[in-house]
């Protein structure tokens, strides 16, 4: 069911309090990535793919998610996920097949939300979630979703 817009920051500020709940003291990066893909999946509507690629020898592997098998290695720079990595920002894609160099990992992905994954000013990685549905990224969720990449990072902002 889609969330209004009314409720969707305390949508994402229970998401928020849910995810430092889960992570926790833990400190292990693929644990605290899994659960952060696994929450996010199971908790936004209208998702398709929800997870982490990290930046290793200087390209993006993937890591952690829940969905369909991904692409494993993305340069810098290509497709959403690179260029929001290369640009260290958040990239929102309403219609994938409008964005150049958009790498299909699911045929079924229509739009598209990418978070740059920094900690202590070093980039680590990014969040990316699809969703089969076109324009399913509203600024409230960039918002949201940032939030979530923050805790993930352990920032002050999370
Ligand atoms: N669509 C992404 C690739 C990763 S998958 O969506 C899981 C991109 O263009 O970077």
């Amino acid at each position: 069911m889609p969330i209004s817009a009314a409720t969707k920051t305390e949508f994402y500020a229970d998401l928020a309090a849910q995810l430092r709940g889960l992570l926790g003291d833990e400190t292990d990066p693929v644990a605290n990535a899994a659960n952060t893909a696994a929450l996010i999946f199971m908790s936004l509507p209208d998702l398709n793919w929800a997870g982490f690629y990290f930046l290793r020898g200087g390209e993006l592997v993937v890591g952690p998610f829940q969905g369909k098998p991904a692409c494993v290695r993305i340069a810098l720079g290509r497709g959403v996920c690179g260029t929001a990595a290369a640009e260290r920002r958040t990239i929102v894609v309403a219609d994938v097949h409008a964005f150049p160099g958009h790498i299909a990992c699911d045929a079924a992905s229509r739009s598209e939300i990418v978070v740059p994954l920094i900690r202590e000013n070093v980039l680590i990685g990014v969040l990316d979630l699809d969703s089969p549905l076109p324009g399913r990224f509203d600024d409230d969720d960039r918002a949201g979703i940032e939030r979530l990449a923050a805790i993930y990072c352990r920032q002050p902002a999370g």
